[in-house]
């Protein structure tokens, strides 16, 4: 199945509205470091419901947002969610971004860097992209360390790359951009049971849903571009 067809169906279900409510704990602690200044144009790369762009529109008065998404019920959905007309929604790849060289000052990803077909060339074309000393903050929650996200894979039809703290910085650099920061963030605000509610909601133990959110959390690494 294809990225339009897979979240294409995700969208008409009202899953973007759910995404945007299990990674908002996290979402906002990572928007919140981000340098954006007024007026500055920010990508959000596979937006979803489009909430990080409006959340950035709000807080820093940036000029312009535009989410892009491969699946176009997600555009959709995501413009029908603002009149701001600063922020607009696009179509689009990761691979081949609608931008000239240097035309954007920061970008933005959550939970959807790892579906990259080419995750390199996706950030061959970030890189390509930002101004010099622009952003790229890519935040994720499948990745190798954490184990508890390894089973994924298996609820979506498309190929996801599991890379490791280590494999995001070699990558950075790779394109060309310096990492100015990594680590995890905890999801503090994330409800977890008492044990005796346990097993529930796929988690075998409460120990276990309290790894994942409270230990292990979203990855964030912070590219900047030369
Ligand atoms: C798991 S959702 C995350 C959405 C949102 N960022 C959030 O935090 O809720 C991943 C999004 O990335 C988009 N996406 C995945 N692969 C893509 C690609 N190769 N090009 C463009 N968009 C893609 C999907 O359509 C989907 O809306």
């Amino acid at each position: 199945m294809s990225v339009r067809e897979e979240f294409d169906r995700w969208a008409t279900e009202g899953r973007d509205k759910g995404m945007e409510e299990r990674h908002w704990n996290t979402a906002k602690e990572a928007l919140a470091r981000m340098p954006v200044e007024a007026g500055d144009v920010v990508l959000d790369l596979g937006c979803g419901s489009g909430y990080a762009g409006r959340a950035l529109r709000e807080t820093y008065d940036a000029g312009a947002v535009y989410g892009l998404d491969g699946s176009p019920a997600m555009a959709r959905n995501a413009a029908s969610y603002t009149a701001d007309d600063r922020v607009g929604y696009v179509v689009g790849e990761f691979g081949s971004l609608p931008f000239a060289d240097e035309a954007v000052d920061h970008v933005w990803s959550m939970e959807a860097f790892y579906y990259a077909t080419d995750p390199e060339e996706t950030l061959a074309e970030v890189a390509r992209i930002l101004r010099p000393g622009g952003t790229f903050y890519c935040a994720v929650n499948f990745y190798e360390e954490n184990h508890h996200s390894h089973g994924w894979e298996e609820n979506v039809s498309i190929d996801m790359t599991r890379w490791s703290h280590r494999e995001y910085r070699e990558a950075f650099r790779a394109a060309g951009l310096s990492v100015a920061e990594q680590g995890t963030i905890p999801d503090r605000e994330v409800e977890v049971p008492p044990a005796s509610a346990f097993p529930a909601d796929g988690w075998e133990s409460r120990e276990a849903m309290v790894e994942r959110y409270r230990e292990f959390g979203t990855l964030l690494t912070v590219g900047v571009a030369p």
